[in-house]
């Protein structure tokens, strides 16, 4: 059987890297399974995307589809015409799309048109928050996937709940967790930036559009961070969509001001840092394994597993609340967390486990798609 994996944006890099390291262990039993990277280009720069490929151990992808960024119309659509001679001309029996990107439906869509069945990596997770454009592309992969890989019970849950038939469901763990499991020793050695020590600093990051698209909702939030810095030095790693926004708002000097960082430096200063306060979703996971105080600056999350076991406290953009739990964390009050159920490492051995012993099915969506 021949299998499409694909990845678009920074997030899905590591969701990828443990499904493909799975597939390469089993390949000498399974000598007929051919695996095809598929990067769509949604992510593009160096620091957003090549490095996370080398940190990872990824090789070059076999078809770069080199989209780019755009407007989510523009973007999604890109990714769907690029993507559909692809598949074509491979004729995959399955696609596997990871997260919630645009990359994720437009691809998953493509292969449901055609025919090819498809495997949602990550399934289940919602905010129930419509604003969200990644909660539309989860609601929509989801609903046309059909294998639904899930990180944790409460996403299995909400996809029953959505009528979701029970065989498709299929609870495997996190491989993101995977990834950092693989990561954690490499990234541990590293030297902390700025000479910082661990414990001495904390680490911020912001990107969601909700919160860095307008000045008005991202003055507030910075205006927190600022009296945070007053307590404790703040490294700041900015991502491309916030960085031009942060023109003409001055930031105090201990907040350290950084170029978006590659996978196991990032890792290492996550590990070593106080705390951590973001809008990110898998900073929320990957703080609870790690132990780390996360504070989450969002009115929703769509992991809220990490809030009820793990480290994590939604503390919505108010700023008063942002600096009130910063203040309980740094006092020493932060809450103990425990790890979720299955989040142990193993979760891509799982799914290319339950992938391989598949049977294939006839693909009778191709000539269709062609003369549509
Ligand atoms: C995307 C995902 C978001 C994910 C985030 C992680 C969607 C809808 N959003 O948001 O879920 O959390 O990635 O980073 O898919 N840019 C660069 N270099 C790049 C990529 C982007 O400079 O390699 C700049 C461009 O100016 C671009 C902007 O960043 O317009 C935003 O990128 P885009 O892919 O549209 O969305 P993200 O905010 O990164």
């Amino acid at each position: 059987m021949k299998y499409i994996i694909v990845a678009g944006a920074r997030p899905n890099f590591m969701k990828i890297a443990p499904i493909y390291r799975a597939f390469a262990a089993r390949r000498s039993a399974n000598p007929d399974a051919e695996l095809i990277l598929v990067h769509t280009g949604q992510h593009y720069s160096r620091n957003m995307s090549d490095d996370f490929f080398r940190d990872l151990g990824l090789p070059e992808p076999d078809i770069n589809l080199e989209v780019g960024s755009g407007s989510h119309a523009e973007q999604t659509a890109r990714v769907m015409t690029a993507f559909e001679p692809a598949c074509l001309e491979h004729r995959p029996d399955w696609v596997i799309v990871v997260g919630d990107v645009n990359s994720t439906i437009a691809c998953a869509l493509v292969a449901r048109k055609l025919g090819i069945r498809v495997a949602h990596v990550e399934a289940g997770l919602r905010s129930r928050d419509m604003s969200m454009p990644e909660e539309i592309n989860r609601l929509c992969t989801d609903v046309i996937s059909d294998l639904l890989f899930t990180t944790d019970v409460i996403a299995g849950e909400n996809l029953r709940n959505e009528g979701v038939a029970e065989e498709k469901i299929h609870f495997v763990g996190n491989t993101m967790i995977d990834t950092l499991h693989q990561q954690f020793e490499r990234a541990r050695r590293l030297p902390l930036p700025n000479g910082f020590a661990p414990g001495q600093y904390a680490v911020l990051t912001l990107h969601r559009p909700a919160n860095v698209d307008s000045p008005e909702s991202l003055r507030p939030i910075l205006g927190a961070i600022q009296t945070i810095a007053e307590r404790i030095p703040i490294v700041f790693p900015v991502h491309p969509r916030t960085i031009s926004r942060l023109n003409g708002m001055s930031l105090n000097d201990n907040i350290h001001v950084i170029e978006p960082m590659s996978y196991v430096p990032f890792l290492g200063l996550v590990a070593g840092s106080r705390m951590v306060l973001t809008d990110s979703g898998g900073l929320q996971e990957e703080t609870t394994v790690l132990g780390i105080p996360c504070l989450t600056m969002r009115p929703n999350t769509e992991r809220p597993i990490t809030c009820e076991i793990g480290t994590n406290v939604l503390v919505g953009t108010d700023p008063a609340r942002i600096v009130e739990e910063a203040h309980r964390v740094l006092d020493g009050r932060n809450r103990e967390g425990r790890i979720p159920e299955k989040w142990d490492g193993h979760a891509a051995e799982r799914i290319v486990d339950t992938l391989l012993a598949q049977t294939p099915v006839p693909q009778h969506g191709f000539a269709a798609a062609v003369t549509a």
